[in-house]
């Protein structure tokens, strides 16, 4: 496969230091509602980075569900790889790529578990066979097969034909930034990228050097 003539021109947009909110949080917001009105597939799915314990880092995608003046809001299962690692070294990275808009941010921060209020007021929003299959899915552990993963889906259905309790392995995360990078691709690889750093509590704006 030669893959050294895929290469894009990036020249729909620009990003300046004035334009660019004094909150990160508040110009996420203003990024993230542009690509969901501009019809971007998936918009809230960011690629999320881990660290486990012998340093060796680990990424996948997950579905941010909540941004608030704290930070990035996601769920997933505590006891699955990530979740191991998030307790193994508590920071994560997060990059959302928004190709229809030549536009990346780049996220950087602590992690926490968010309250087990806030994560059973997201769970019971959840679609039932969606919350079943928390309790089914002992996540990133090897199954025998596809039939074990059936069965115990089915079981827990019986044991639950209702209401679904949260599972305590199951809930959100918060990624509180102290870095978050917003990048404008532009023509001849000159592209626009403008850092958030936290520093003393307050937020420094600075451009990098692309
Ligand atoms: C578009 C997309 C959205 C996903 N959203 C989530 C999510 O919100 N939470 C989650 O735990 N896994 C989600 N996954 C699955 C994860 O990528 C991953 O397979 C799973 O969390 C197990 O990762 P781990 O074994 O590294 O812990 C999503 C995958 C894709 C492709």
């Amino acid at each position: 496969m030669d893959l050294h003539g895929i290469r894009e021109d990036y020249s729909k947009r620009e990003l300046s230091e004035a334009e660019c909110d004094a909150s990160p949080i508040v110009q996420f917001e203003q990024w993230l509602n542009e690509a969901i009105q501009s019809q971007v597939n998936e918009p809230t799915a960011v690629n999320v980075a881990a660290v486990d314990a012998a340093g060796r880092p680990n990424s996948r995608v997950v579905l941010l569900k909540e941004v608030n003046p704290q930070g990035f809001v996601f769920f997933t299962n505590y006891h699955s790889r990530k979740g191991k690692s998030f307790d193994a070294n508590p920071f994560a990275a997060m990059t959302f790529f928004w190709p229809e808009l030549e536009r990346q941010v780049r996220i950087e921060g602590r992690i926490e578990k968010l309250d087990a209020a806030a994560s059973d007021e997201y769970f019971e929003s959840r679609p039932y066979a969606s919350r079943i299959g928390a309790w089914a899915s002992a996540q990133s552990e090897v199954l025998s097969g596809k039939a074990a993963l059936v069965a115990k889906a089915a079981a827990v259905g019986a044991r639950h034909p209702l209401h679904v309790p949260r599972p305590p392995h199951w809930g959100g995360y918060i990624v509180i930034p102290d870095r978050v990078e917003f990048w404008q691709g532009r023509p001849s690889r000159l592209h626009d990228r403008i850092q958030y750093r936290l520093e003393n509590g307050a937020w420094i704006k600075e451009r990098l050097s692309p």
